[in-house]
């Protein structure tokens, strides 16, 4: 089987580096893809957001399964683009990639789905979204409607700060994303992803994780994208992740196929936990980046079976086979990140890891240039290891970390701490 994989993060390279274990896998093809990925498969060059250049390059290429990874080929309609040209595609349709694209296009599935999530408000103007906040009170959490990069969401203790999100949105700060405003019920809780594949009618768990969305330790300071991970979620207990299926993932899957939009590829369910009942937080239609690193690494080379069973709608007949283990991922960002940082410092040391089913160094933002691995973003490696025990992956996690010589980049040294 020739395959297409689309994106240049951590989770692309874990992706990659999991599709390839399976003896199916025949060319690989990453687009972009960066310099961890051009060791294990091609990379090319190619625009992403261009769903006719991708379609073209496909057929070229003779690809027979093109997988989607990040949201943004995903909302423009990319997915669509080339299942038209008769390619089979893991990813959702533009229409079903609204659960992440749009805020408000949520919340009303999950009414007509009775699922349980925070109460909100839906606003196009600035005044009545103050009212609303002003009716209310603090704490609040105001959104952005739509795709802005991880930004877009303002927890506000205080009153104040809510009113001052929403003149920041409705102001443009987050573009054509703020032109609407969500507002929600602040839920208190604990935070863990559940991630379900999805064939359009049935659903299937692929595992949970927890995520550190904080740059410093103690989960303080700014958010980030992530700066570590791990799976299974404690928290996400048997009777907890039976409960989100039965009542939020399932019900909101049949009110998208009720709609004619089926859902098809990976579902990501960010869950908020209090006294036994999982609430949803958000949808995203793509896998967690840097939980994917995680999830690889316990799900390896099968990962392309199951992503095939979902992209030809036989996920009825899948099933994951579990080794009663964990990971844990650590991410290395460069020094400043998630403000202004340096780029194209050299990072030393990687030759000298370990690389096997239990430790991988996965790459997030690198190239390479003149035999030196160079970083090129704020999150940069992801060093992800497996063990009987999270302790465990997360001891051969660190030690991969204190092997690596890179004075410009920093971890967080207690991901995981919740969980230990
Ligand atoms: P989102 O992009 O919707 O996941 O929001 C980013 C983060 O904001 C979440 O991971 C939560 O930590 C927090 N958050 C979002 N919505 C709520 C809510 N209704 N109550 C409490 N925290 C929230
Ligand atoms: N790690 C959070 C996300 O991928 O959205």
């Amino acid at each position: 089987m020739n395959i297409l994989i689309l994106g240049s993060g951590g989770r692309e390279h874990a992706l990659t580096w999991a599709v390839k274990q399976n003896p199916k896998c025949d060319k690989l093809i990453v687009a972009p893809g960066n310099a961890g990925i051009a060791a294990i498969a091609e990379c090319a060059d190619l625009d992403i957001l261009d769903g006719g250049a991708v379609a073209r390059f496909a057929e070229e290429e003779a690809i027979d399964f093109v997988i989607v990874g990040p949201e943004a080929p995903l909302a423009e309609g990319v997915a669509d683009r080339l299942r038209e040209a008769g390619l089979l595609v893991f990813g959702p349709s533009k229409d079903a990639a609204r659960l992440e694209a749009s805020k408000s296009f949520t919340k009303e599935i999950c009414d007509a789905a009775n699922a349980p999530t925070a109460g909100y408000g839906h606003f196009t103007d600035a005044e009545a979204a103050k009212d609303h906040v002003r009716k209310n009170g603090a704490p609040t959490v105001v959104k952005a409607d739509g795709l802005a990069a991880g930004k877009g969401v303002i927890v506000a203790m205080d009153e104040q700060t809510a009113l001052d999100a929403i003149d920041d949105m409705f102001g443009g700060a987050f573009g054509g994303a703020g032109a609407e405003v969500v507002i929600e019920e602040f839920m208190e809780g604990e935070e863990a992803s559940l991630f379900v594949l999805v064939d359009g009618e049935d659903v299937l768990s692929i595992g949970t994780a927890q995520d550190h969305k904080r740059v410093g330790e103690g989960d303080t300071g700014p958010n980030t994208g992530g700066m570590g991970a791990y799976s299974p979620a404690p928290v996400l207990s048997a009777a907890i992740e039976e409960k989100a299926m039965e009542e939020i993932v399932k019900p909101t899957m049949k009110a998208m196929a009720d709609r004619g939009m089926p859902y098809q590829g990976v579902l990501y369910a960010g869950l908020m936990i209090k006294d036994g009942q999982p609430r949803l937080v958000e949808y995203n239609v793509r896998f967690g980046d840097p939980e994917c690193q995680v999830l690889m690494l316990r799900l390896g080379g099968q990962v392309l079976d199951l992503l095939q069973a979902t992209a030809e709608g036989r996920l009825k007949e899948a099933q994951v086979n579990w080794a009663d283990d964990h990971a844990i991922t650590v991410v290395m960002a460069a020094n400043g990140y998630p403000g202004s940082y340096e780029k194209g410092t050299e990072i030393k040391g990687l030759d000298a890891l370990p690389e096997d089913s239990k430790n991988m160094a996965f790459h997030a933002g690198t190239k390479a240039a003149d035999g030196k691995t160079l970083a090129t973003g704020g999150r940069v490696l992801n060093i992800t290891a497996r063990g009987d025990d999270l302790q465990e992956a997360r001891d051969r996690a660190y030690a991969m970390v204190d092997q690596i010589d890179w004075p410009e980049g920093f971890v967080r040294r207690d991901i995981g701490w919740r969980a230990l």
